[in-house]
């Protein structure tokens, strides 16, 4: 692991390392800030000096089909949600990949593949928590941290323990096949994983309930209708009560 004070972004850095040099699989660059932090669709990630946990880290899972590749966001979810759940409850996986507690967003993740043929060569995946930040000031519409919800503070480098341990355990099991426990905990940990919910696409908003999300990454809806809906990231959104 590298920890760094300051880089433009731990998955720029780490891209760069890894093409310089053979790294080994898990290996981690930590950033106590970021000038240039990346978010998903081309947007920025606000973390104050200090006060979060950046990181990201490496794999190479030349073994996963594409059409699966999925499966190792799901992975990597699932263990930062367990990690989290062992503070307090509330968390879930919200598709794709956000970490909520409650309606709140605490966890983004932005994983950057590079392909060869049909195999993922290698993967990035950049994470970043709201550990110990009160105030955000970017337009990022619901954020906490996990300072907020605990009302105390924690050292990211434990959290970032914790995580990477789950971590280990998961992506040993994707490595072995053994993917149905992926993906029923995955399943079970979904924000809004019960019950009609709002969500929109282009064609307007809509009531509908989670079946699944497939290996592929597609979320599985189905309509108060009973018409089953699939869609590809960025084709739908979740509406919000305000
Ligand atoms: C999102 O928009 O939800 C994804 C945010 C990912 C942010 C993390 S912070 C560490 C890593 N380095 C980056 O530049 N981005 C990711």
């Amino acid at each position: 692991m590298i920890h760094l004070t300051e880089t433009d972004s731990t998955s720029n850095y780490l891209i760069q390392l890894s093409s310089a040099q053979q790294l080994e699989e898990m290996f981690v660059v930590l950033a106590d800030f970021q000038t240039a932090g990346k978010g998903q669709r081309g947007n920025s990630w606000e973390s104050e000096k200090g006060k979060n946990l950046l990181f990201s880290i490496i794999f190479y899972p030349t073994f996963l089909p594409i059409r699966r590749q999925f499966l190792l966001s799901k992975a990597i979810a699932l263990a930062i949600k367990e990690a989290l759940d062992s503070f307090t409850p509330g968390f879930s996986i919200k598709w794709p990949n956000d970490i909520y507690w409650k309606d709140k967003k605490i966890c983004g993740i932005l994983i950057e593949n590079e392909l060869m043929g049909s195999k993922i060569e290698k993967s990035i995946a950049g994470i970043g928590i709201n550990i110990n930040q009160q105030i955000f000031y970017s337009p990022a519409p619901n954020p906490v941290s996990l300072r907020q919800i605990t009302g105390k503070e924690h050292d990211p480098v434990k959290v970032l323990d914790i995580i990477l341990e789950k971590l280990r355990l998961y992506y040993e099991l994707l490595k072995k096949g053994e993917t149905d426990k992926i993906t029923t905990n995955y399943h079970q940990s979904l924000f809004r994983k019960e019950g009609f919910h709002l969500y929109a696409d282009n064609k307007g908003s809509f009531e509908a309930r989670i079946c699944e999300v497939e290996d592929a990454g597609i979320l599985v809806l189905e309509d108060k209708e009973g018409k089953i809906r699939k869609y590809a990231f960025k084709e739908v959104s979740y509406k919000f009560d305000d």
